[in-house]
C-alpha cells in the first residue's frame, strides 16, 4: 500500500511541479523541505491521520505534505482522548498507520519525515484534552492510582513508538490565563488536583525512561511576545529543571494574527533569550497567522476562505517571514511546525466561528500563498 501511495504521490507531485514550480531553466524550483534541509531546519505541519490514510483529494494532500515538509505532527490523533480508551486500554491502530507498530514502518518513515508527538498530558479537563472516563472516575481515585495510571499510559505510548518519535510535547497548556493561587499559576486540572505540580515532573521522567533519546517539550499558548503567562512558564521550566525533569525545551504555539509585529529586541526576541539563558531549546509548535475573512454562515464551503481585504495576505506574509527570521537567527530553535496543511484544513475558521481564516501557507486549492514565498525567501537568505 505504501508503494502505491508513494507512486500516486510522485505522479501528483510531478504534475504539481510542472504546473506551478518551473523556474527559468525549466528545473523545478526548490521546495520548502529542500530549503529547510539546506539549513538543517525542521519544518513541519499538523495533520490528521484520516487525510493521509484516505489519501484525500486524489493524493494531493499527501503529496503536498511529503514534498514540502520534513516533520509531521498529528493534529488530534495522539491526544489522550484518542488513545486512552480505558484504564490500561489503548487505541493505537490509527497512529500505527503513520508511525508504524512494533517492528514496522509507517507512512512518516516511508516519506522520510520526522515525527513530533502531541501530546502526553494535555493539562485541562475538556473532552478533547482529557479522557472523560478518567474525569468521571476521578473523584474516587487515590493519588497512587492516578500516578500509576499516568505512568503506565506514558510508558505504553512512548515505549511503543520508541526511537520513532523525535520529539514529544510532554505537557500542554498547564498554565492558566487568569491569575490563581496555584504554583506557577497552574490550571486547576484533573492531574493538578490529583498529583499537584509534580505531575509535570513525573510525566517528563517517565517519558524519558520510555525513550531516552526523544526531545521533550513543555508546550504553551499565549506566551509569545512575553507577559505574565510567559513569566510563569519560565519559572515553571526553571523549577522543572531543578527537580531533575529531563526537559529539552519549550514549545511556543504561535497562534497569531496578521498584524502581529515581531522584530529584534522586542518581547518575542526577549523571551527567546530568556529561554536560552535557562539553557533550553524552543520550537514554534503550532504556527498559524489568522486573517479576517468575509462573514459567511456556518456550513458555507467558503467560510473562512475569502479575505475581508486581500491586502492582508501580503501583511500575513510579512508576519510569517518575521517568525522564520527570528527562528533561524536564534541559537536554540529546533524547528517550526505549522498548524494545518492548507487553509481548507486549518482549525482557525471553526475556532474563530467564521471571523478569521486563511492562516496557513497554502490556499484551499493547495496553491502557494504570498506567505510561502516570504518564508522561502527567508530560508534562502544566508
Ligand atoms: C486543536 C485542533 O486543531 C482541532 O482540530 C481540535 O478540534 C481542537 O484542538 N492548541 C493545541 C492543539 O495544543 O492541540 C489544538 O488543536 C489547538 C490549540
Amino acid at each position: 500500500m505504501f508503494n502505491e501511495l508513494t507512486m500516486l504521490g510522485k505522479v501528483t507531485l510531478s504534475l504539481g511541479l510542472i504546473g506551478t514550480c518551473l523556474c527559468a531553466l525549466g528545473q523545478p524550483a526548490p521546495r520548502l523541505r529542500d530549503l529547510a534541509k539546506a539549513r538543517r531546519f525542521n519544518i513541519g505541519s499538523a495533520m490528521p491521520v484520516s487525510n493521509l490514510r484516505q489519501n484525500i483529494d486524489d493524493g494531493k494532500y499527501a503529496a503536498l505534505a511529503s514534498s514540502e515538509f520534513n516533520l509531521l505532527e498529528l493534529e488530534n490523533d495522539l491526544k489522550p482522548p484518542a488513545i486512552w480508551v480505558g484504564p490500561h486500554e489503548y487505541h493505537f491502530t490509527d497512529v500505527d498507520f503513520i508511525v508504524g507498530g512494533p517492528g514496522q514502518r509507517g507512512w512518516a518513515q516511508e516519506h522520510g519525515m520526522k515525527l513530533r508527538g502531541h501530546v502526553l498530558v494535555y493539562a485541562r479537563d475538556e473532552g478533547y484534552t482529557l479522557p472523560q472516563w478518567l474525569k468521571s472516575s476521578g473523584a474516587s481515585m487515590s493519588k497512587d492510582e492516578a500516578s500509576e495510571l499516568l505512568h503506565d499510559y506514558i510508558h505504553a505510548l512512548v515505549g511503543r513508538y520508541r526511537g520513532k518519535v523525535a520529539m514529544w510535547d510532554v505537557a500542554n497548556e498547564a498554565i492558566d490565563d487568569r491569575p490563581n493561587q496555584n504554583p506557577f499559576n497552574l490550571r486547576n486540572s484533573f492531574w493538578f488536583r490529583k498529583l499537584g505540580p509534580e505531575f509535570l515532573v513525573m510525566a517528563f521522567k517517565w517519558a524519558h525512561e520510555a525513550d531516552p533519546k526523544a526531545e521533550l517539550y513543555y508546550n504553551e499558548y499565549g506566551v509569545e511576545g512575553g507577559g505574565p503567562k510567559a513569566q510563569h512558564m519560565l519559572e515553571l521550566a526553571k523549577w522543572l529543571k531543578q527537580q531533575g525533569a529531563p526537559i529539552t525545551g519549550l514549545g511556543l504555539q504561535y497562534h497569531i494574527d496578521w498584524k502581529t509585529s515581531i522584530a529584534p529586541g522586542d518581547g518575542h526576541y526577549q523571551l527567546i533569550d530568556e529561554i536560552h539563558k535557562l539553557r533550553l531549546a524552543y520550537m514554534i509548535t503550532e504556527l498559524d497567522v489568522a486573517v479576517p475573512v468575509q462573514k459567511l454562515p456556518a456550513g458555507d464551503p467558503n467560510r473562512g476562505l475569502i479575505p475581508a481585504d486581500p491586502e492582508d495576505l501580503n501583511l500575513q506574509a510579512k508576519t510569517y517571514a518575521a517568525v522564520f527570521q527570528m527562528a533561524l537567527t536564534s541559537r536554540n530553535c529546533h524547528g517550526i511546525n505549522i498548524w494545518g496543511l492548507t487553509d481548507r484544513h486549518s482549525w482557525i475558521p471553526g475556532f474563530s466561528q467564521g471571523r478569521n481564516g486563511l492562516a496557513t501557507l497554502f490556499d484551499k486549492s493547495y496553491l502557494p500563498k504570498p506567505a510561502l514565498q516570504a518564508v522561502e525567501d527567508v530560508l534562502k537568505r544566508k
